[in-house]
């Protein structure tokens, strides 16, 4: 009885690791960049352009740490507009995860293929850019730093459009255990608890026409709703989207090159359901 009920919990357990619950939700508009991992992905597939097809094998990364290293196919379910074609992915940092000599920061973080620093697919018109994100347990930030998760950063590297951040904003008052959304003035626009269990859906449209930022916002496999209107923003000098961790240090001036991090590191953030949609004529997926 004993043995035979644990058996089936085993298969339960297996069988909800192998295959994504259903939670998901049809993408309607374009889809103009996909960080979409499809199924069959192996890990070691993110380490050229010869095989990986979702993001840049070569950025932004310690030389030394190939994505094969600090990637993670977490055992998860699949997140809102990831159906079964897909999977989860884990962002992680390790104390050995400087960026060329940016000693300050502990920094692995994502570029979608495709998408490129001069005039890329991302820099005109409306866009979309949705991603999901689920806590690791196992691999949980230290909230007393400030993080940068996912931006998008104009081409000359003076400044970000956007940026989507968690703990303690260097500087600025506010609550470490939330996710919080900043304009290109890095002030806080929206922001909302971090939970420790459930995915928690976002997006972000640009408008570079109407230089405008919106925000959407859903837990679990609800619908996402807007969460601020469209609002003002400086959304010119192009440039990229960046997703994963970017840990900036404490007790310093020039975050960039010193200050403090812990050793050693063991930190991860899940992603799923990474794309960037046309929003032309409002278009947007909930
Ligand atoms: C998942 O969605 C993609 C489009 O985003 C579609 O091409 C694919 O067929 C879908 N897979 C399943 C199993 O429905
Ligand atoms: C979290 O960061 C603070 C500031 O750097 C540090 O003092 C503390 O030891 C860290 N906590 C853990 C658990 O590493």
């Amino acid at each position: 009885m004993f043995h035979s009920s644990m058996l089936l919990a085993g298969l339960l357990a297996a069988t909800a690791s192998a295959r994504p619950a259903a939670p998901n939700a049809d993408i309607k508009c374009p889809v103009v960049l996909s960080g979409q991992v499809p199924t069959a992905t192996q890990l070691t597939d993110f380490d050229s352009y010869a095989t990986s097809k979702v993001f840049n094998p070569d950025y932004v990364r310690a030389s030394s740490i190939p994505w094969s290293k600090s990637l993670l196919f977490p055992a998860v379910a699949n997140s809102r507009f990831d159906n079964s074609s897909y999977k989860s992915l884990e962002v992680t940092i390790s104390e050995k995860s400087i960026f060329q000599t940016q000693n300050g920061f502990r920094r692995a973080g994502l570029q979608i293929m495709g998408d490129t620093n001069e005039g890329g697919p991302g820099t005109t018109g409306v866009r979309t850019l949705h991603w999901s994100v689920k806590q690791d347990a196992a691999r949980k930030l230290n909230l007393t730093h400030e993080y940068l998760n996912v931006w998008h950063e104009t081409s000359d590297y003076s400044a970000n459009q956007f940026n989507f951040e968690m703990g303690t904003l260097i500087g600025k008052s506010g609550d470490k255990n939330t996710f919080k959304v900043t304009n290109r003035q890095n002030n806080v626009i929206w922001s909302t608890a971090i939970d420790n269990t459930a995915w928690q859906n976002f997006a972000v449209t640009l408008d570079y026409n109407k230089n405008t930022l919106q925000v959407y916002y859903s837990k679990g496999d609800d619908a996402l709703k807007s969460v601020t209107s469209a609002l003002s923003n400086d959304n010119s000098g192009g440039g990229q989207f960046q997703i994963g961790i970017l840990k900036k240090p404490t007790g310093t001036s020039d975050v960039v090159n010193s200050g403090y991090q812990e050793s050693p590191i063991n930190e991860g953030q899940i992603y799923g359901g990474i794309f960037l949609e046309d929003s032309a004529n409002g278009c947007i997926s909930l």
